[in-house]
């Protein structure tokens, strides 16, 4: 993947999207947002985002403008508690299943998806537990998603991260194959940052792994050198000779 791609953020509104468009702002690659409600246009375009494509995973609406020219997507789309007691589709789901086919019919290079501990049942752990108690079907829709992704001819990464917090980015969490078994918290930014960086870290490419930041699990860890796209200052000095 080249600095120079471009990058559709699903989910950009969001917790998690917010902190993916402040990591990307100032970086190489072209950042598109998007998101179901052209109101928010100002506010993306104010952390960052070059551009705003408005649209509905769920509905389908949108799609074709928001993955045309698209190198990579990150998709951090979520359902509300109420969806998720309300509803029969989720975008966890099918709105994930209609984007990731959108992107590859587009010629997209890669996927990167925050999905959650707990999904697919490997593992087990106590959190992962907890979590098919109170969201079973948006686990599941989960699990549909991921499933498509690692069938779909696309460089994929699956992130599933444990209880999602607000704190600080640390670049200082555990990740592991996706049968760890894990548990435990991690903020969205550092969830961000592995998100943002998956498409140009050789070791992230076709991997569905988990996140937290628990520190009594780091010897569970996978050493992977995370890379984030290039900021313009990091470019390499050309020298000039002297006549
Ligand atoms: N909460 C946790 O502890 C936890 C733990 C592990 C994993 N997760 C997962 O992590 C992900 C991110 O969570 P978050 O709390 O950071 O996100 P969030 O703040 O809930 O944001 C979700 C975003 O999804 C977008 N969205 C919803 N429906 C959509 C649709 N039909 N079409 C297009 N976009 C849609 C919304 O954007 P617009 O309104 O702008 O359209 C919204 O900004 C979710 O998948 C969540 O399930 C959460």
């Amino acid at each position: 993947m080249t600095n120079g791609a471009t990058i559709l953020v699903a989910g950009a509104s969001g917790e998690t999207g917010r902190e993916i468009l402040r990591i990307l702002d100032g970086r190489d690659p072209q950042v598109r947002a998007l998101t179901r409600a052209e109101s928010k246009a100002d506010r993306l375009r104010a952390l960052g985002a070059d551009e705003v494509a408005v649209g509905d995973l769920l509905a389908e609406t949108g799609l074709d403008a928001a993955v045309e020219g698209v190198d990579v997507v990150l998709s951090a789309v979520g359902s509300t508690v109420t969806d998720a007691l309300a509803a029969t589709e989720f975008v966890d789901g099918a709105g994930t299943m209609a984007l990731l086919e959108a992107a590859a019919d587009a010629g997209a290079e890669a996927f990167v998806m925050e999905s959650a501990l707990g999904v697919g049942g490997e593992g087990g752990s106590a959190l992962a537990r907890v979590f098919d108690a109170f969201i079973g079907p948006l686990q599941d829709a989960k699990a549909r998603a991921e499933a498509a992704i690692r069938e779909a001819d696309v460089r994929h990464t699956i992130l599933r991260p444990g209880v999602l917090t607000n704190g600080r980015r640390t670049d200082d969490v555990t990740v592991a194959p996706a049968d760890t078994g894990l548990w435990g918290t991690v903020s969205r930014a550092d969830v961000a940052r592995l998100m943002v960086a998956a498409p140009f870290t050789g070791a992230a490419a076709h991997r569905t792994l988990e996140v937290v930041s628990t520190p009594s699990h780091r010897e569970l860890g996978l050493a992977i050198d995370w890379q984030l796209p290039r900021a313009p200052s990091e470019t390499i000095p050309v020298e000039v000779a002297d006549d």
